[in-house]
């Protein structure tokens, strides 16, 4: 396994790559790699010839009085489990390479960037997207690996990839869950003892409104409510937004028909925590 600090040896390898006429997977993260990360490099491994992990913190996508400085590293362990999942090439840059001074372009997703986390994070998706959009210029994957957890994040990019007409296919892999349930987030890790024991209400909740809807239950407003409810009586967090929403579009829902999707964001502390789980009405 290689590790690639600049983008001019990151052109390289990929020119190399390409005259072999080899497929590239390709799996962006912020480090801090953990299940979740490995089951889409794992699906990566089995799909492609090449295996391309990006590890970076990226500064656009934090707001002013996020944890961008906070955020874990980890960088020996995360080059570590990277070998052990057979990734060929991690690109792990500075923020100086991929925002050399006088950078000053961006790329913006308009409308579903402003709803849900858009709405509590201004600013948040234009940083996803801009990264993204540059990793995929450099990399050229035949396939990007994202992660069911981070839905809107999902959407936004896959419009991104129609809008711009990037050559890459777009998978998005199911959410990988502690035994208890709760999402696996690099962010876990900064839940004090009490607060890890309430988080998987937000699983429950979410379980116990797809029930709901199984069992015939149509009103989304009702389903809302009924998650809304169960987390506020069995744990100290915040809700910032329960929704229920078309699972493609992000349009709001009111009677649930077809695919939809229950999706929440929940502060325990400082610690924002998001979920969603898919229904088929
Ligand atoms: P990060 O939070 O490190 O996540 C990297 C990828 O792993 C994303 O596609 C995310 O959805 C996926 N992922 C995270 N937790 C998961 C889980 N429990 N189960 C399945 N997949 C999971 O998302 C980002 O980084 C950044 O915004 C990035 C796309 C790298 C741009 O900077």
């Amino acid at each position: 396994m290689r590790v690639v600090r600049t983008i001019g040896s990151l052109r390289q390898e990929i020119k190399k790559i390409k005259s072999r006429e080899k497929t590239i997977g390709f799996v962006p993260t912020m480090g801090a790699l953990h299940e979740g990360h490995l089951s889409l490099i794992r699906k990566a491994r089995r799909e492609n010839d090449v295996v391309m992990v990006s590890v970076f913190v990226n500064p656009k996508q934090f707001g002013p009085k996020e944890d961008f400085q906070a955020y874990p590293r980890p960088e020996k362990k995360d080059i570590l489990l990277a070998k052990d999942e057979k990734v060929d090439i991690i690109f792990h840059p500075s923020e100086k390479e991929m925002y050399p001074t006088g950078f000053l372009t961006s790329i913006s997703v308009e409308g579903i960037t402003g709803i849900l986390c858009g709405a509590s994070r201004p600013g948040h998706f234009r940083g996803v997207t801009t990264v993204v959009g540059k990793l995929l210029n450099l990399i050229e994957p035949d396939i990007l690996y994202l992660g069911q957890k981070d839905a809107q994040q999902a959407i936004v990019i896959k419009r991104m990839v129609a809008d711009l007409n990037l050559p890459v296919t777009v998978k998005i892999c199911p959410t990988i869950r502690d035994d208890d349930g709760l999402a696996l987030s690099s962010r876990n890790q900064y839940l004090t003892p009490d607060q890890q024991q309430e988080a998987p209400i937000l699983f429950r909740a979410l379980k116990i409104g797809k029930k709901n809807i199984l069992n015939g239950e149509r009103n989304a407003a009702k389903i809302v409510d009924c998650i809304r409810k169960t987390i506020t009586k069995h744990s100290k967090g915040k809700v910032d937004y329960i929704v229920c929403v078309n699972a493609d579009t992000l349009a709001p829902v009111e009677w649930i028909k077809g695919r939809i999707m229950l999706a929440l964001a929940v502060k325990f502390g400082q610690t924002r925590l998001i979920d969603n789980i898919v229904v088929r009405a």
